[in-house]
């Protein structure tokens, strides 16, 4: 095997042009391509940068076109040679080295290869369980590359700002305590503590708070977080956030710091000018008119409330849900008759049931009548009255849901989506921020049968609304705030609560005992006993950040390695068994029987 002695690369392989004919340079990377024409071979060599054509002359050096033909994909060159105009009739426009190659002088082959598992190119058709198997091999595809230097260059653009707007980068432990009130955690033992146990960060939330306590001021950190919770595709067991906290501060500095961030990742990473503020629309807007605590708001379809008219109709399924304090609520498909068969709309019956609706009634409007199940049971008054409501034409397809609010939110939130998807009107290239504020401090959890956080514990609850905290919780406004960005929560945040008095009233109405709150949380109320800063922050997903930005549907495509649907990773097979030793070590015993 050849080395690399005595040679310096002088130039990246995506970078030579017309300027540099003329010039001796030297060159290394992968072999994309060969072909052998007789007294020629011609190779593609590529690298981060891109790929060259590299030349070979048997009339020149026969010795180094023998070796030459030895050469197949994926060997790794090193080539010194001059850089030559190409025939005109050899020119290739779409490749930004296309005008020149490169005339070998001297070759050395610096490592061979077998033939890799998957093609190395950006339309290869290869699924995606392999190409996370051989990832190192994936991630040399050029649009992964892109990704990966994207994904840089928006890490580094939020190290920049935030630089400039005075914030610290500050690092916080890895090997935390686990704390109640998140996702489930990632749980470490300890050697030296037999029978105790880390968790490894679902974020720096406390951290961060306790460092605005230190008079830090302003922090930030780009971080990895871990949470043990199902995976999707905008969700992994370890991803990473942009986690900052400012001190001194109400809600107005937060966003328009952050506004200012992604007004500068959009300039130097799109090219484009985001008009700030964004626009903000509270919880209620949101899910009344979208369904959706993170709206879509690139196209309509808006939920519409037909409660008031068909409240006290004959159709039982509608007047019962409303009796019940649930809604009847509606989109108008525009021009869906004609788009949609009757075996679709069956189709989105089922599609609504997966969000627990019991069905779908539809009306569809036709010139001078309408086709219904439902029509039977509404007087020709509800029927006009439905129809002016929904701003309904001929040609439209509405689409009722009636259940219990949260079910008729969700099944019509996602209903919406589905029609955008089917309709392509979810654009790529446009892009729709906004902020939602003005979210419940809790929501209720019919699986522990109790109220939990909305965002976390330490979020400030609106002033006016605290004297509800005993009495009336669900009723109280949290100051919190989450970024939407193309229908994703790509970040959210919250002023913070910096009183011990009101954090203790908060963990009793999360249904702490005193003792509990204070054996979890003593640190923090104990740390607000010593002059602590109003404060408050958020966190972004950078992977989600990326991800939209690459117009992406999977976080997993701008992560350098990331775990699969069951959080494991293919390429080290990671989670494994251990050696018993590492666990007699830790103290651990397996249960068999599981
Ligand atoms: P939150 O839990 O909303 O807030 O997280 C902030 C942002 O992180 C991203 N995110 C995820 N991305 C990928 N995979 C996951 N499993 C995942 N979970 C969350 C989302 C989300 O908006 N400490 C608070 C922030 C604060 O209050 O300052 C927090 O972690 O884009």
């Amino acid at each position: 095997m050849e080395t690399l002695t005595g040679l310096k690369r002088s130039h990246k392989c995506g970078v030579l042009r017309e300027e540099h004919v003329g010039s001796e340079v030297t060159v290394m990377g992968w072999t994309q391509s060969y072909r052998n024409l007789g007294g020629l071979i011609f190779i593609g060599l590529r690298d981060r940068s891109g790929l060259v054509q590299v030349v070979f002359n048997a009339d020149k050096d026969k010795e180094m076109f023998e070796k030459a033909d030895t050469i197949r994909n994926e060997f790794v060159l090193a080539v010194v040679g001059e850089v030559v105009l190409r025939d005109k009739e050899a020119i290739n426009e779409k490749m930004p080295t296309g005008k020149i190659e490169i005339h070998a002088k001297e070759l050395r082959i610096l490592s061979k290869a077998e033939t890799p598992p998957i093609y190395i190119e950006d339309d290869s058709n290869v699924r995606e369980e392999v190409r996370l198997k051989y990832r190192y091999l994936d991630l040399r595809r050029p649009s992964m590359q892109r990704l990966m230097e994207l994904r840089h260059r928006v890490a580094k653009i939020a190290r920049d700002y935030f630089d400039s707007q005075g914030f610290l980068e500050i690092e916080t432990p890895m090997l935390t305590k686990s704390t109640p009130e998140g996702a489930r955690d990632y749980l470490v033992p300890s050697r030296v503590h037999p029978g105790h146990f880390y968790a490894l960060p679902q974020s720096p939330q406390l951290y961060k708070q306790l460092l605005m306590l230190s008079g830090m001021d302003r922090y930030m950190q780009i971080v990895k977080c871990f949470r043990d919770e199902d995976l999707r595709a905008d969700r992994q067991p370890e991803f990473t956030q942009i986690d900052l906290e400012m001190s001194f501060v109400d809600i107005d500095d937060v966003l328009t710091v952050n506004e200012g961030f992604m007004k500068k990742v959009f300039k130097e990473v799109l090219g484009t000018d985001l008009k700030t503020p964004f626009r903000r629309i509270s919880y209620q807007e949101a899910m009344d008119r979208y369904g959706s605590d993170k709206p879509d708001t690139r196209f309509g379809l808006e939920l519409v409330d037909l409660s008031d008219i068909v409240g006290g109709c004959g159709f039982k399924v509608f007047a019962d849900a409303v009796q019940k304090g649930g809604s009847v609520r509606a989109i108008n498909c525009k021009g869906g008759d004609g788009k949609l068969s009757r075996r679709d709309l069956d189709g989105l019956v089922d599609f609504v049931k997966i969000y627990k609706a019991k069905g779908m009634a539809w009306i569809t409007v036709c010139e001078g009548e309408i086709k219904s199940s439902i029509a039977k049971f509404l007087t020709q008054e509800e029927i006009d009255g439905i129809l002016s409501k929904m701003g309904a034409e001929a040609g439209d397809i509405i689409m009722l849901v009636a259940d219990r609010n949260e079910i008729v939110y969700d099944a019509l939130g996602a209903l919406r989506l589905e029609l955008a998807r089917r309709f392509d009107l979810l654009k790529k290239d446009e892009y729709d921020l906004l902020w939602v504020t003005d979210f419940p401090l809790f929501e209720y959890s019919e699986e522990e049968d109790r109220y939990v956080a909305k965002h976390h514990p330490f979020t400030m609850p609106v002033e006016e609304d605290i004297h509800l905290l005993d009495e009336n919780p669900q009723q109280v406004r949290a100051k919190a705030y989450d970024m939407v960005f193309n229908g994703t929560e790509v970040g959210g945040g919250s002023l913070r609560i910096f009183n011990t008095e009101l954090q203790q009233k908060m963990f009793e109405a999360l249904g702490f005992t005193k003792e509990r709150a204070w054996e979890q949380f003593g640190y923090l109320m104990n740390a607000f006993r010593y002059g602590t800063p109003p404060h408050g922050g958020m966190a972004y997903g950078l992977d989600r950040l990326v991800m939209l930005l690459a117009g992406r549907d999977s976080i997993r495509d701008v992560i350098a390695f990331p775990k699969v649907k069951d959080a494991s990773e293919l390429m080290t097979e990671a989670p494994t068994t251990v050696d018993p030793k590492q666990l007699q070590e830790l103290h651990l015993k397996l249960d068999d029987s599981i």
